[in-house]
């Protein structure tokens, strides 16, 4: 268990964006490599957003609610807003995808567009989130609440995103970088 209210969210986005990293040389060399495109999408969607999305918006976010910060304006409204923007370009992804892989260009344009928006909306938000939001974070959930927090983290992260364990999910971001090992 983390001994600060991020230590955790933070390991996640390394793992995160280590994926972002894959997704961007199948991008760009990968023409075609369909089944990492998938996989790439499933990662972002069940471990970048339900896995960790879900404990900053569930757990984290709540948790600097209840020390003052308010959720409808500042950088809590903007990071909710960026999320929504991920789910976006992840739904563009995946909806083009198929197509693309029966040699639709048009849709593997659309795939190429959404999974380097994905790329660039996710680099900026997490240099945010570590070095703004978190920062503030770390200071303002501290002793009883931190251990709660972390206790409702792990909670979290025991549970199953559509049939898969967090396990899964590092072994399929471990594959990717297989796949595309950085250079
Ligand atoms: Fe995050």
């Amino acid at each position: 268990m983390s001994d600060t209210a991020t230590g955790i969210l933070r390991a996640e986005h390394r793992l995160i964006l280590e994926v972002a990293s894959v997704l961007e040389r199948a991008l760009d060399t990968g023409e075609g490599d369909h089944d990492t495109l998938g996989d790439c999408i499933a990662f972002f969607r069940l471990f970048a957003d339900a896995c960790h999305h879900g404990k900053e918006e569930d757990l984290l976010f709540p948790a600097l609610e209840d020390e003052g910060m308010p959720t409808d304006a500042g950088p809590i409204a903007v990071m909710l807003h960026e999320h929504r923007i991920g789910r976006e370009f992840i739904r563009r992804m995946a909806d083009a995808l198929p197509r693309s892989g029966e040699g639709d260009s048009t849709a593997a344009t659309e795939v190429a567009d959404a999974g380097r928006g994905y790329i660039e909306l996710i680099r900026a938000h997490i240099a945010k989130e570590d070095g703004v939001l978190f920062e503030m974070a770390d200071g303002m959930v501290t002793g009883p609440a931190c251990r709660d927090l972390c206790s409702a983290y792990d909670e979290g992260c025991a549970r199953r995103f559509e049939g898969k364990t967090l396990q899964d999910l590092e072994d399929l971001a471990e594959s990717l970088r297989g796949r595309y090992p950085a250079v």
